[in-house]
């Protein structure tokens, strides 16, 4: 079997609708001058450009996703400021992002949210790109394995195996987001490995695409693609301009769209 990469961009809060549009239309431009087979591309703009990207996406018929950045785990009800799996649906989103440490740190997520959350995509045919990935303090004190692998096992409580190849992980150490430091490739490479045998103990791993997130960035985007067990991206601010993304998308493309395994 093979997997398809998957090359995502969390956009965070950034861009109106006007210049989300701006972006999908460069982007496409870039992507039909480029030789097949492309990576899966995602982005994820804010709930607010949602709508104006899949219309983008669409006009244009560029191959691109658009998906949400985060979600509640509720269908409805009086949860002021919040937006439902069964609104990201009816969109036309089919990706969303869950537990991605900002949401964590800020917003009080938990493991168990993001549990609930990972059920609640599933019921909706929503991926979800589950995030996962350890603090400088955890690193530092040798704490890295067993946070991600409590963090994979909690995510995946009562999860149904047959469900894996419906899953998306994304390996982010906090320390790497936004910083400019990246995870050296082997590392990253290692522990999207342990990623997976932790999914090996109770279903098959080698369905599940793991990324790499972390200031990903044209200069180490290629090395970082070209491991065994890292399978796309999950990038930031280099996903903020079409020229920096589709650099790493064609890093994706080098590395020949997929993994075999
Ligand atoms: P970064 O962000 O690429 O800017 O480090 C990655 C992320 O937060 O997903």
């Amino acid at each position: 079997m093979a997997r398809r990469l998957l090359i995502a961009g969390n956009w965070k809060m950034y861009k109106t609708v006007g210049e989300a549009r701006q972006f999908i239309t460069e982007l496409h431009r870039h992507l039909t001058g480029a030789n097949p087979p492309l990576p899966e591309i995602l982005v994820c703009p804010p709930f607010t450009a949602l709508q104006g990207a899949l219309q983008a996406a669409s006009e244009l018929g560029a191959p691109v996703h658009v998906g949400a950045q985060t979600m509640e785990s509720r269908e409805e009800g009086a949860y002021t400021g919040e937006i439902s799996p069964v609104m990201l649906k009816d969109m036309g989103v089919d990706f969303v992002i869950i537990g991605h440490s900002e949401r964590r740190e800020y917003y009080n997520e938990t493991d168990h949210s993001v549990n609930a959350k990972v059920h609640a995509a599933l019921k909706h045919q929503l991926t979800p790109i589950i995030c996962v990935g350890e603090s400088l303090e955890q690193r530092e004190s040798g704490q890295t394995d067993a946070h991600v692998e409590q963090q994979v096992r909690v995510a995946l409580n009562d999860v149904s195996p047959s469900d894996y190849p419906k899953l998306v992980f994304a390996y982010e150490p906090i320390w790497a987001i936004g910083t400019g430091k990246t995870c050296e490739a082997a590392e990253a490479d290692r522990v999207c490995g342990l990623i997976r045998n932790v999914l090996n103990d109770t279903g098959n791993g080698d369905t599940v695409r793991i990324l790499y997130g972390g200031s990903m960035k044209p200069e180490n985007s290629l090395e970082l693609l070209k491991k065994t067990h890292i399978d796309g991206g999950l990038i930031g601010g280099a996903s903020l301009k079409p020229d920096s993304f589709f650099e790493i998308i064609r890093h994706a493309v080098e590395t020949g769209g997929t993994v075999s395994v």
